[in-house]
């Protein structure tokens, strides 16, 4: 398989970056959408697409150990490059924790995580009341639910802060790191 290279960076590279990307996105604004306005009807698409998604997130991961972090186009600033790795590391991190957090939070919290159908763990009704459920361990749940929401705050500071400095190297620096990313050879 293609690796990448300083000039190009492969296909799985780019396709990754951007079904990865652009779903988390997706899902952290749903989530928060739904939470605020208390949309239970998203609850199931957002668990079902959330559940798959790390799938790829997985695939995503163990190809950047493989192939290596992309080169940086430039020689940049030493501070620059400090926080582009780490914001690239919260990135990557947060896209393992969302899931999983997300996944404990609903199986163990008796919820159960139903994908399009597949129930990939049941329900837990309660047998005095069947609307409401009971939690399988309710610390675990809870704690769950509460990483749930403070990693995704932090992701959404960390997209916020890297789309801010990929729109730097595109439009202040002019260079090519958005290009590449986009899959032109530079
Ligand atoms: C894969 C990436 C995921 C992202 C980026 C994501 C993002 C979010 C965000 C930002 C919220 C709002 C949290 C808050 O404001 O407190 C949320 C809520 C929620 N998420 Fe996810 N989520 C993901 C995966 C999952 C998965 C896999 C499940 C379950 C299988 C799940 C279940 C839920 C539930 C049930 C809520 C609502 C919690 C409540 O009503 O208090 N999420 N999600
Ligand atoms: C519109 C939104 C986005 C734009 C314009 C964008 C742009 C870029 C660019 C230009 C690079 C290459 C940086 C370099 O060459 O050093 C990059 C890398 C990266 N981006 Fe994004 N990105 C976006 C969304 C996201 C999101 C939501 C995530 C998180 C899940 C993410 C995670 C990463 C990571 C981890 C890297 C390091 C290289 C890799 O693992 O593929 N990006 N991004």
């Amino acid at each position: 398989m293609q690796l990448d290279t300083p000039q190009q960076l492969s296909k799985t590279t780019i396709i990754l970056h951007w079904v990865v990307g652009l779903s988390m996105i997706g899902l952290l604004a749903v989530g928060q959408v739904m939470e605020i306005f208390e949309l239970y009807s998203l609850y199931p698409i957002h668990k079902a697409l959330g559940f798959l998604i790390f799938f790829v997130i997985l695939a995503r991961v163990v190809w950047r150990f493989k192939n290596g972090w992309p080169t940086p186009v430039s020689q940049y600033q030493r501070h620059e490059q400090i926080l582009s790795k780490l914001v690239h590391w919260v990135l990557i991190i947060g896209t393992i924790l969302m899931p999983i957090s997300g996944f404990l939070m609903s199986a163990v919290g008796g919820h159960g995580v139903d994908v399009f159908g597949w129930e990939v763990v049941a329900r837990n009704p309660d047998p005095v009341n069947a609307g409401k459920v009971i939690a399988h361990n309710a610390d675990i749940a809870g704690t769950a639910h509460t990483l749930h929401g403070i990693i995704g705050k932090i992701m959404m500071g960390a997209v916020a802060l890297h789309i801010a400095g990929a729109l730097k190297h595109h439009i202040a620096d002019k260079d090519n790191t958005l290009r590449r990313m986009l899959g032109k050879a530079v």
